[in-house]
């Protein structure tokens, strides 16, 4: 069988397994699709995010690799080196903001990138315990895929390939050095009972 790449948090510490175990891949098995029912959990994993006084500023397009949505997003939503390797996935999530609140006033976009991560690392977990991979790409044509969404009233915040992770066999080497490249960490990230 064609080498699966496993790049586990390297920390000694206890980590949940699905936390430890997750990383951005970018190799996918071509021939996986995902079913109706797990579009769902992946959808409800998302939609049962916290936000900001519940203002559940997000909406997520589904589009499964095969569909004409898939199709039009892979050609003319992902630019450059993203659109080499994530239409291969099973499906492609976007992610997109409300820009106005319920007064139509200009929503707080801190607030609002803060709702969108939050819901997107769920269905990220999500994924990850279906035994699939998730990868967020933030270099994305944004305003193509509003405009192919049709989604006025929004913006695209990231694209997020969701798939069952692939073999090296048969990859490009620039992949194939990437999927193999060690995951790194600043050392300094969060302090116990210690100032700045
Ligand atoms: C907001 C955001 C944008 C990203 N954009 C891209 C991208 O355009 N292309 C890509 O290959 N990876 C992208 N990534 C993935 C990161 O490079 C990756 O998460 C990081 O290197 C850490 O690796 P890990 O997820 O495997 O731990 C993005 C991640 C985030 C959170």
């Amino acid at each position: 069988m064609s080498e699966l790449v496993a790049k586990p948090a390297d920390t000694k510490a206890n980590l949940e397994k699905l936390v430890r175990d997750r990383w951005s891949p970018r190799i996918y098995d071509t021939s996986h699709t995902l079913s109706a029912a797990e579009l769902e959990s992946l959808g409800e994993s998302f939609r049962w995010a916290p936000s900001s006084s519940n203002s559940q500023p997000w909406k997520l397009v589904l589009a499964t690799r095969g569909s004409a949505l898939h199709k039009e997003i892979s050609e003319q939503g992902l630019g450059g080196f993203n659109g080499s390797w994530a239409p291969n996935a099973s499906a492609l999530a976007i992610v997109l903001g409300e820009e106005k609140n319920s007064k139509g006033d200009d929503r707080n976009p801190v607030d609002t990138a803060y709702d969108l991560g939050l819901a997107s690392m769920k269905l990220i977990i999500q994924a990850e315990s279906m035994g699939l991979k998730a990868h967020v790409m933030g270099g994305i044509e944004h305003e193509a895929i509003k405009k192919i969404l049709n989604a006025k009233g929004h913006f695209v915040m990231v694209a997020i390939s969701i798939g069952l992770q692939g073999g090296l066999e048969g990859q490009d080497e620039a992949i194939v050095a990437r999927e193999k490249a060690p995951r790194e960490r600043k050392e300094d990230a969060y302090l116990i009972d210690q100032k700045f």
